[in-house]
């Protein structure tokens, strides 16, 4: 069970960072054009992926022996324990936010805005969290 939770919120990585870079494009490039249903749908689609990474994360955390909070001088522990988990649920309550906010801006350039304000901030973090990872950096450990 933990191997196969750590295997799907490991591949659940890149469906958030690929919907969530989408939302952040579209919102980019609207310019002055209308806040779509297909856009509101990118935006809940990313929303929902970081929603079920939060879920899933949170039951690996009471599951990992990487979470040991007599080890928390050791960094690779302190990671799993602390750095992880905060920046995570950060950049998710962000992304939230983001959301929240466009729906209910009333001018469709508010939502826009909203939006890759919001889930730049959100991705920015999600992206630091990943590349300080202790133990599995994917700059040199792919
Ligand atoms: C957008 C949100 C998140 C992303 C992109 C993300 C990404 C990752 C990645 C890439 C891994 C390593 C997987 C592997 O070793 O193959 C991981 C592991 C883990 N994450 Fe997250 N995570 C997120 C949110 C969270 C949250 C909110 C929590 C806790 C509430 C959490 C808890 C954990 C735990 C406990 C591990 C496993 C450590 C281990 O046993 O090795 N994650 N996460």
């Amino acid at each position: 069970m933990y191997t196969g939770l750590l295997h799907l919120h490991s591949i659940l990585r890149y469906v958030v960072l690929i919907l969530v870079l989408l939302s952040i494009l579209q919102a980019i490039t609207a310019g002055n054009k209308p806040y779509t249903p297909a856009n509101k749908k990118v935006n809940l689609f990313a929303l929902i992926s970081c929603h079920l990474q939060l879920v899933i994360g949170l039951v690996l955390y009471f599951m990992s022996p990487n979470v040991d909070f007599s080890k928390m001088s050791e960094p690779t522990y302190r990671y799993w324990n602390v750095e992880h988990i905060s920046m995570m649920i950060l950049s998710i309550a962000l992304i939230t936010v983001g959301y929240s906010k466009s729906k209910k801006a009333i001018e469709a350039k508010a939502k826009h805005k909203a939006i890759y304000v919001f889930y730049t901030l959100g991705i920015v973090i999600v992206l630091l969290a990943i590349f300080t990872m202790k133990d599995r950096n994917p700059w040199w450990n792919m």
